[in-house]
């Protein structure tokens, strides 16, 4: 039975300009959001994009024409990327497995630590891929900055084979590794701070356009690019090239230096987005905006403390939970320099020296007169 109670039709009569004015905003969102997605209804009559017209986010112009660039650096580290191409399986894992199942080879304590960097990474590939892929790509306005995310997503596939193909070469427990991000407190504490960074961006409803949404997505830029891939992964880096320098698990460490020479150009792209997205919208780096972001800095680098302690509760030669605290506070305030902010921790030498000479840190300033080069030389790292 119909009704034709006040409740419904007189309701709605009173209130139809609030509804079509709803409408109207719905469809503007609408409207905004197709052409930031590039997915929208062609633009029949629109002009062809002019480089002015490009911005990072919250861009109208169409996001489907590549050409002209205007974030030349984009397309460079793009570029730079399909020069570093590989594949885990091109990297030989017989001297690993003979290590791995020796008796005597590693100690209790190598092994625990190799297991717990491999099972941190396993999924961390994973977080990390898809937030880009479901967060950050749909909101970052630009083509030649998604062309490059196309590139990043890529690699982060392969760097999750990556962990796929360790734990088949060597006979582990792929339950036990890839479950670690849950079932081992202080991976879990790292993987849930850096996706509570995330998860507002992971709301349908999520669009950018408002100084508190900008910042939103400004912080999941930080909380994945300057922490997760340029904080944490250095650490777990720094665990196994340690192990790699002592002739152990040789064919892990070399597949490790191959993906932190991705991994700095993920870094080094993530902490241009920031800084080109800062001198946009200047509006958005307020005093205390930059000081939340000092303060997630110092809280990942606690983060990875206690990590570091559970990974390596007597540490093993070379290497103890102290000395990756302080590589750590090392790399905080390098990250926070980066970015254009004080330090925040006291000024700490860098306790690993070989990789900065291994890794090249230095060369991250001068980027491309130095790294692009050797990356098209391509091939073969050498472990001398
Ligand atoms: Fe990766
Ligand atoms: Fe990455």
């Amino acid at each position: 039975m119909l009704d034709w109670s006040e409740t419904s039709s007189n309701k709605a009569i009173h209130h139809l300009p609030q509804i079509l004015k709803q409408a109207e905003t719905a469809g503007q969102a609408g409207n905004e959001s197709a052409k930031q997605t590039g997915l929208g209804e062609i633009d029949r009559a629109g002009g062809r994009v002019s480089v002015d017209d490009k911005r990072m986010i919250n861009c109208r112009a169409d996001v489907n024409q590549l050409l002209p660039l205007k974030y030349k650096w984009a397309w460079e580290k793009y570029l730079a990327g399909c020069n570093n191409h590989w594949m885990p399986t091109e990297v030989s894992m017989q001297a690993d497995i003979a290590l791995w199942k020796s008796r005597d080879g590693l100690t209790d304590d190598e092994r625990h630590a190799i297991k717990r960097n491999l099972g941190f990474f396993a999924a961390s590939e994973s977080l990390v891929a898809n937030n880009i892929v479901l967060a950050i790509y749909r909101h970052l306005t630009n083509p030649e900055c998604r062309q490059y995310l196309l590139r990043q997503a890529f690699e982060e596939a392969v760097h999750t084979h990556t962990f796929q193909y360790i734990v088949e070469s060597l006979g582990l427990d792929e339950g036990e590794l890839f479950n670690m991000y849950r079932e081992v407190p202080s991976i879990t504490d790292k993987a849930a701070w850096a996706l509570k960074h995330t998860q507002n961006l992971d709301n349908p409803q999520f669009r950018t356009g408002t100084p508190e949404a900008d910042q939103a997505f400004l912080r999941d830029l930080v909380a994945f690019y300057v922490i997760f891939e340029g904080m944490w992964f250095y650490t777990g880096f720094a665990q196994i090239l340690s192990l790699g320098r002592r002739n152990k698990m040789v064919g892990i460490a070399e597949q490790y230096q191959y993906i932190l020479r991705d991994e700095s150009i993920h870094l080094n792209f993530g902490i241009d987005v920031i800084n080109q997205i800062k001198i946009e919208n200047p509006h958005l780096w307020t005093p205390k905006f930059q000081e939340e972001v000092r303060q997630m800095i110092r809280e990942a680098a606690e983060l990875e403390a206690a990590y570091g302690r559970d990974t390596m509760p007597r540490g093993f030669l070379g290497l103890n939970a102290a000395l990756c605290e302080q590589y750590m506070h090392f790399i905080a305030n390098r990250r926070c320099a980066q970015l254009g902010l004080p330090r925040v921790f006291d000024e700490a030498e860098n306790p690993f020296p070989w990789m900065s000479e291994a890794m090249d840190l230095k060369k991250e300033k001068n980027f491309f007169e130095t790294r692009v080069i050797e990356y098209q030389n391509g091939g073969a790292l050498s472990w001398e």
